[in-house]
């Protein structure tokens, strides 16, 4: 059975590196026994640095964000290369919290071949602002994807994660997620235009995340029935009583 992938998205937290520290070794603690879960920690980059990759081998860590050079006068940013030399090895690439500040899927496309070219899996976020009723959200998904990923060159596909999260279902209660048939629908949209962009069993073999308003309550029927890889946990992801019970979920589907 494929593992579900579960990817800890912290965003700007915890505010001390010693709630890190807790939160970090209570994920840990919940995910090394599960054998159906593998489970990608992503703190801020400079707590990422204070981790090591624990040994178990379903537990990773990954960055929120990569930049595309490999180094030089770029203030701020934190090179791929970098973090894979830490021990990193996923990036979550374009969420719709950096599209926002004005990232473009062309941004979004030098990352993601940054990424890969490091050996980092590249987590790669997509999702629509709103739903029409005449669908025209559809068409908006599929230019975002293949904008986002207009570098990736077949043969790195397979290490490309997809992250579906609907922005108007982020950062709400478990009730404002997106329904399971209405997240199935989107998925399988998502692997058309993969398989149009790439071949069929490529397209097949792309693990397909659901991210927005995840916790315990509605985690198990969103993959179950939503037929998904795995989550994106945004808030979940800091609270150290819901989150291994999520883990714990999905490791029984
Ligand atoms: P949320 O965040 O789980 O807090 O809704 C998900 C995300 O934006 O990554």
């Amino acid at each position: 059975m494929k593992k579900k992938i579960i990817v800890a998205n912290w965003k700007m937290n915890p505010d001390s590196p010693e709630k890190a520290r807790e939160i970090f070794a209570a994920a840990v603690r919940a995910a090394r026994k599960l054998k159906h879960v593998s489970l990608v920690v992503c703190p801020p980059a400079l707590y990422a640095g204070l981790f090591k990759k624990p040994s178990e081998r379903n537990i990773f860590l990954g960055l929120q964000d990569v930049f595309w050079e490999k180094g030089g006068a770029h203030t701020g940013e934190v090179g791929a290369g970098m973090a894979r030399a830490f021990g990193i090895s996923y990036a979550i690439i374009g969420h719709s919290e950096r599209r926002r500040l004005g990232e473009t899927d062309e941004v979004v496309s030098k990352k993601v071949l940054a990424a890969l070219q490091a050996g980092l899996r590249p987590i790669v976020c997509i999702g629509e602002a709103e739903r029409d009723a005449d669908g025209a959200y559809f068409n908006f998904l599929k230019n975002q994807i293949r904008g986002s990923l207009a570098s990736v060159r077949p043969q790195q596909l397979k290490e490309v994660i997809i992250a579906y999260e609907p922005l108007w279902a982020i950062g709400k209660s478990f009730k404002d997620a997106m329904k399971p048939p209405a997240v199935h629908e989107t998925a399988i949209f998502i692997r058309k235009v993969l398989a149009d962009m790439f071949t069929v069993p490529a397209a097949a073999a792309v693990p397909v995340l659901y991210g927005g308003s995840v916790d315990a309550e509605n985690a198990g029927p969103i993959v179950s029935e939503g037929r998904v890889d795995g989550l994106l946990v945004g808030r979940q992801s800091l609270d150290s009583e819901n989150f291994p019970k999520l883990l714990s979920i999905l490791n029984g589907l």
